[in-house]
């Protein structure tokens, strides 16, 4: 009975940020590798049954922790030591992926496509929705449909299947641009019969990245990094070595985290050709931005410019940095708008923000930044991980102390977030608390 108390009392216990605000950040620091590449390149070592792959820099992440262990459910088997991942799936006999670990992260989508490619069946449990609004799988589903699979979905399950034993080229025409729905069309398609086309093909640098590694598997893919991609299927994938790219999510969200302090650092281990969208931003409101080929060095200036902003598909402004840059805009001196056209309604970091003393309101699906405002330290809470992320840039300019809750959104996308803010200047400690629900 003591035990079992115990037990409850402990799986309360969270972890949270505390903040003491006002130092302006200085210095330099190393970009961690990308979580969005490296979802989709575990993935890919699915197609292949025999030898090991050794992938360097994949970020220690909470959410490579919940795919890894995915993956091993399937019949994986993986090591994990100092940013390396050593995958062999030439054991994998399960076809199913449970809703106990899908529902943990939707990203696990990515393990239908490569399943039903190398073992002609694959259950997939759905994903459901998540915090920032309703996030289908119709684009996914309809890809392996073109390619030959027959789907059905029963009791909470997709599942695909090929009636010809084989998946088969065809034409795919994306209506949306979606990274998951081409991520998976891709690992699909490196082993079906003949010759696969997708248009409106994602271009983002995370599924540039992915066809780099299913090149060097022995893919045939031409178009990588445009929205055109002809595939040619292929039965001789093989295990390689790979190097993942770096996050340039949090590379912008460590600028950010300068820029809000009025601070100056270098961010090293970078392509600033990735982040071509995001720099200019940061120009426009008044930022000094240099670069070389693996560095980004960011100035802020004395007063932030208000600066409007529509996320859209890359290479336009990432939905990824749109929570950052509306905790940004509370310190630039006028009013800034904030559109996301991929998630009409990714605002839950908003009424937080505006806790802290900003005066943020949407109207019509856009966000209205009045800047700026002085914030002060409260507690908050983090509802997904890039809210989270804006609601620690904004500790980091608030007067006194913020506590930022249910840091676990947080630590599913960035490796030692306060480690590295710290390393600034930054004043941050990671306190376990108790949450009574
Ligand atoms: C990926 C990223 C996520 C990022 C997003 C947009 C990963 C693990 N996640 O998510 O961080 O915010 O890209 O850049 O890499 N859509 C459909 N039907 C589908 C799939 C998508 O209508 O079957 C729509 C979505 O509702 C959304 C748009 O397409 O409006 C883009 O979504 P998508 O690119 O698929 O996002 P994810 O791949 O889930």
């Amino acid at each position: 009975m003591v035990n079992i108390g115990f037990f409850i009392i402990a799986s309360n216990l969270m972890d949270k940020l505390v903040i003491k605000g006002g130092h302006r950040l200085k210095g330099c620091v190393t970009a961690s590798g990308s979580k969005n590449t490296s979802l989709p390149i575990i993935a890919a070592t699915l197609l292949v049954g025999s030898g090991t792959f050794r992938l360097h820099h994949i970020p220690d992440l909470q959410d490579i922790k919940t795919f890894t262990q995915l993956l091993h459910h399937l019949g994986a088997e993986t090591t994990f030591s100092e940013n390396t991942l050593l995958l062999s799936t030439r054991n994998v006999e399960s076809i199913q992926a449970p809703y106990e670990l899908v529902k943990k992260m939707r990203a696990s989508i990515y393990v239908l496509g490569p399943l039903l490619a190398r073992f002609g069946h694959a259950r997939v449990s759905l994903p459901g929705g998540c915090a920032f609004g309703p996030r289908p799988i119709d684009l996914h589903l309809m890809a392996m449909e073109k390619l030959g699979a027959q789907i059905s979905i029963e009791t909470g399950f997709i599942d695909a299947s090929i009636p010809g034993g084989k998946l088969r080229g065809a034409h795919i025409d994306f209506p949306v641009s979606s990274v998951g729905a081409t991520g998976n069309a891709l690992m699909a398609a490196v082993l079906a019969e003949g010759t696969t086309t997708i248009t409106n093909a994602a271009a983002e640098p995370e599924i540039e990245t992915l066809c780099q590694f299913l090149i060097a598997m022995g893919a045939t893919i031409r178009g990588t990094g445009t929205t055109e991609l002809e595939i040619e299927g292929s039965d001789a994938l093989q295990a390689i070595e790979f190097n993942n790219v770096f996050d340039r999510i949090e590379a912008g969200t460590l600028l950010a985290a300068a820029a809000i302090t009025g601070g100056e650092i270098t961010l090293n281990g970078v392509d600033p050709d990735q982040m071509k969208a995001v720099l200019k931003k940061f120009q426009h409101a008044g930022c000094q931005v240099e670069t070389t080929a693996n560095s980004i060095t960011l100035k802020s200036p004395q007063k932030l410019i208000p600066t409007d902003v529509t996320a859209k598909p890359y290479p336009a402004f990432p939905t990824d940095m749109q929570a950052q840059w509306i905790a940004l805009m509370t310190q630039a001196e006028g009013t800034s708008l904030i559109t996301d056209k991929i998630y009409h309604e990714r605002f839950n970091h908003i009424p937080e923000l505006n806790r802290l003393g900003a005066h943020i309101e949407i109207l019509k699906n856009k966000a209205v930044v009045h800047g700026p405002q002085k914030l002060s330290g409260t507690t908050v809470m983090s509802t997904d991980l890039r809210a989270s992320a804006s609601l620690v840039l904004a500790g980091l300019v608030a007067e006194g102390t913020t506590e930022v809750l249910r840091v676990y959104h947080l630590d599913r996308g960035y490796e030692q977030i306060e480690v590295k803010l710290n390393s600034l200047g930054a004043e941050i400690i990671r306190e376990k608390y108790k949450e009574f629900s």
